[in-house]
């Protein structure tokens, strides 16, 4: 059993399809890219496993639970973390308040701040800029602080949207490895990617979304070889 099972996916916006029965797995430990174009829905797809968005049909299982009806505020409780789509950091808050924000499920304050220990190893710019308000950092930084706050509920699996999206080609390596490291740490990764160049080089296997449905799918370093990938997705 795959530690999240998709089956079959239908999303609608209105009497717009926007996912058209998609089906695909994420296993324990996995690195999994979910790419496409713009409007493919990506973005869709992952607010409908984080219980921002309802299903009209199919299925979502999540460590053996169907999760489908599940609102997003409980999947943080069960190991499931979200990195939204344009970062989406509290701007009058300071680094820390918006880091412990990501801990609200967390009761025990000493692994909360074990937590925060381990966040900030990862990102020692978070831990020197902790009481800068969040809306002052760089847009590579406020990535790094949307990981961080994420990273914060201890998750099991983090979901994240576009992370590299307008980062400079500096920050975007950075970024990159990061996820590396989270998913070293143990940690399964749901990562919807425009940049399927860095996201297939880092998963392990990828899905290609085109206007709904998914295209195309397999191991990411056989995707990067295949030609259709090569010639839709892989060109600057
Ligand atoms: N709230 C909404 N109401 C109506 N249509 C929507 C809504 N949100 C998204 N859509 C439509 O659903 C489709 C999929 O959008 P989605 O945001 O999931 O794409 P995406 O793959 O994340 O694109 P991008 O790479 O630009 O972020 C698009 O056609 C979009 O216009
Ligand atoms: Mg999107």
């Amino acid at each position: 059993m795959a530690m999240l099972e998709v089956r079959d996916l239908e999303v609608y916006y209105g009497v717009i399809q926007a996912i058209k029965g998609i089906s695909f797995d994420v296993d324990q430990g996995e690195i999994v890219a979910l790419i496409g174009a713009n409007g493919a829905g990506k973005t869709t797809t992952l607010h409908t496993i984080t219980g921002l968005i309802n299903a009209k049909s199919g299925k979502i299982v999540y460590e053996g639970t169907d999760i489908t009806k599940i609102p997003g505020y409980k999947l943080v409780g069960m190991g499931i973390a979200h990195v939204p789509e344009g970062r989406r950091v509290f701007a009058t808050l300071t680094v820390l308040q918006n880091l412990k924000m990501g801990a609200y499920t967390r009761k025990d304050k000493e692994e909360m701040e074990a937590t925060l220990k381990m966040v900030y190893s990862r990102f020692p710019r978070l831990e020197e800029r902790k009481n800068q308000p969040a809306g002052t950092l760089s847009g590579g930084e406020q990535q790094m602080l949307a990981m961080g706050r994420a990273l914060m509920s201890h998750p099991r699996m983090i979901v994240m949207d576009e992370p590299s999206m307008g980062l400079s080609p500096i920050y975007v390596n950075e970024i990159f490895d990061i996820i590396q490291k989270i998913n070293g740490d143990g940690t399964t990764v749901l990562l919807v990617e425009q940049n399927a160049k860095k996201a297939l080089s880092i998963a392990d296997k990828a899905y290609v979304l085109e206007t709904g449905n998914i295209a195309l799918s397999g191991d990411a370093k056989e995707l990067m070889n295949n030609d259709q990938v090569k010639k839709a997705y892989l060109s600057e």
